[in-house]
């Protein structure tokens, strides 16, 4: 199975990812993880992805493609993957597509998760004092929350048109949250 997540900063991809893994046996692919720890070495890369995350940018396109094809391209992912905050463009979209059809592969269901922006703030917050993301302060969050309207958001046209769209509330505590997304799966 290979689903792609997605929802705005703070509505749970992250976290019902974690508990798919379990479910699935899949591996759950976060290009912002994968970002991060190429943002935590030392080098010219590192500094230049880190001026896209810290001022809550999106790194070009090509760039997170290829991490993602690399890690593709392992044993690990050749049952499916769960890919969280990726794809979040339109163009990202069409890479992922064109590269798992040139596999013979397809993706099997599009998941958007949705909280209200009042509530995705609060969670956001409160994360900052416990895990100190360095995109996790009030102006980083309303700029990652335009770049969600404006660049990711029209992504949900793009799944629905290919019949492989499913919405699910976020605000619901997160085992509804996971129910829900459990019987998406089961439709799939
Ligand atoms: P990324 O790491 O993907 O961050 P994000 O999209 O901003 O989302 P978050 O990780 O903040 O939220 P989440 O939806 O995972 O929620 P979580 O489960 O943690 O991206 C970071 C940056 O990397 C981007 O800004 C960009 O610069 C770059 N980047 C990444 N991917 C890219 C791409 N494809 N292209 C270009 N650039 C890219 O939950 C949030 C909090 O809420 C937690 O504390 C959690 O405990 C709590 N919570 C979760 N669910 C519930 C619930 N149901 N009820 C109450 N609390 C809940
Ligand atoms: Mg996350």
């Amino acid at each position: 199975m290979r689903l792609v997540f997605i929802g705005p900063p703070g509505a749970g991809k992250g976290t019902q990812c974690k508990r798919l893994v379990e479910l699935l046996k899949i591996p759950h692919l976060s290009t912002g993880e994968m970002l991060r720890s190429v943002k935590r070495q030392e080098t010219a890369l590192s500094r230049w992805v880190a001026s896209y995350i810290d001022a809550g940018k999106l790194a070009p396109d090509h760039l997170v493609m290829r991490i993602v094809a690399q890690k593709l391209q392992s044993d690990e992912c050749e049952n499916g993957a769960l890919f969280d905050g990726f794809p979040r463009t339109i163009i990202q979209a069409q890479l992922l597509d064109d590269y798992l059809a040139e596999q013979g592969i397809r993706l099997d269901m599009a998941l958007e998760l949705k909280v209200e922006e009042e509530v995705l703030i609060q969670r956001l917050l409160k994360r900052a004092q416990i895990d100190g993301r360095a995109d996790d302060n009030y102006e980083t969050i309303r700029e990652r929350l335009h770049v969600f309207k404006t660049q990711t958001a029209p992504l949900t046209e793009y799944y629905e048109l290919q019949g492989k769209l499913e919405r699910v509330n976020g605000m619901q505590s997160e085992e509804e949250v996971f129910a829900d997304i459990k019987a998406c799966v089961a439709k799939h």
